[in-house]
């Protein structure tokens, strides 16, 4: 697939991995819509990309606000006249215990990532079974394929992606739309600085494991490179990669890992 000329929605675009992206897909010859809550700072990425005005649209959302994301697409749409690839990025993640994360803010993280989501790919979804053709893209996390300690309800959003975007896989490939999950494990964005404790506040702080993860722009690089190859799901990991397969065919001794691996 060349993305030249093609029409690209990121959400999550004013930071880490989905600014990365978009300035991949511009490079690419793309026409790209950034979207995400602080318009300043999608102000800055579109300003950093040096686009022309008729090859980018800022757009800023709320994810968590559902009801919006139908006016935001027919925004989009009117601005472009159809949406090729749809990147669903933008999300929050969590440091905090079950026993300390308030039910609000496992409901926060469910409406951002998990519902946020689903809303914004219902609204496109008519655009691209119109076009007979499209790209979604789900950006979940090696926590959507294992639960680990202080990500109960992150790792709970993430694993609900899979559930939907499979079974929308299966509904529209006779309609050529094509649905690509990607896993990364750590990449060295703002994710942990933006992560919410148990009683909704930002932890503010930056994990050692994200600073030494890898840079957005290669998670960028292999996510156009899925999309290319028209891959069903893809992993980014360095050597955490190993938990997926451990998981999968040792999961007595997963269990016992994420034991050790829980906070005392
Ligand atoms: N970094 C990692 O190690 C890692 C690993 C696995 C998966 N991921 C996933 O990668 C995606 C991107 O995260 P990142 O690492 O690039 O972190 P980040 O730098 O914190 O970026 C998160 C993006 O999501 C946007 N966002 C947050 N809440 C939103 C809302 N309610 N509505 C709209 N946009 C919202 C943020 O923009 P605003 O604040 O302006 O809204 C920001 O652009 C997330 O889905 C994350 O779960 C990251």
């Amino acid at each position: 697939m060349s993305f030249q000329e093609k029409v690209v929605w990121i959400t999550g675009a004013s930071s880490g991995i989905g600014e990365a992206l978009a300035r991949l897909f511009y490079q690419k010859g793309a026409k790209v819509i950034l979207s995400a809550r602080r318009e300043d700072e999608l102000n800055r990425a579109q300003a950093s990309l040096g686009a022309k005005p008729e090859d980018i649209l800022v757009l800023p959302l709320d994810l968590a606000d559902h009801d919006s994301l139908t006016k935001k697409t027919e925004t989009a749409l009117a601005k472009f006249g159809r949406i090729d690839v749809l990147v669903n990025n933008g999300g929050i993640s969590q440091r905090a215990l079950t026993k300390d994360t308030r039910l609000e803010v496992d409901k926060k993280i469910m409406a951002v990532n998990y519902f946020g989501t689903v809303a914004l790919t219902k609204a496109v979804l008519p655009i691209m079974l119109k076009q007979k053709s499209g790209h979604i893209v789900a950006i979940s996390s090696l926590a959507g394929k294992f639960g680990t300690p202080l990500r109960s309800a992150y790792s709970a959003s993430k694993h609900a992606l899979h559930g939907f975007f499979e079974s929308l896989r299966a509904e529209t490939w006779q309609d050529g739309i094509k649905v690509m999950i990607v896993c990364p494990g750590y990449i060295h964005t703002n994710i942990s600085l933006n992560a919410l404790k148990g009683d909704g506040a930002v932890f503010n702080k930056m994990d050692q494991a994200v600073a030494n993860g890898q840079p957005p722009a290669v998670c960028a690089e292999k996510i156009l490179q899925g999309i290319e190859q028209d891959e069903n799901e893809i992993f980014i990991a360095g050597r955490d990669i190993k938990l997926i397969y451990i998981k999968r065919f040792f999961p007595n001794r997963f269990a016992k890992m994420m034991r050790k691996a829980a906070p005392r």
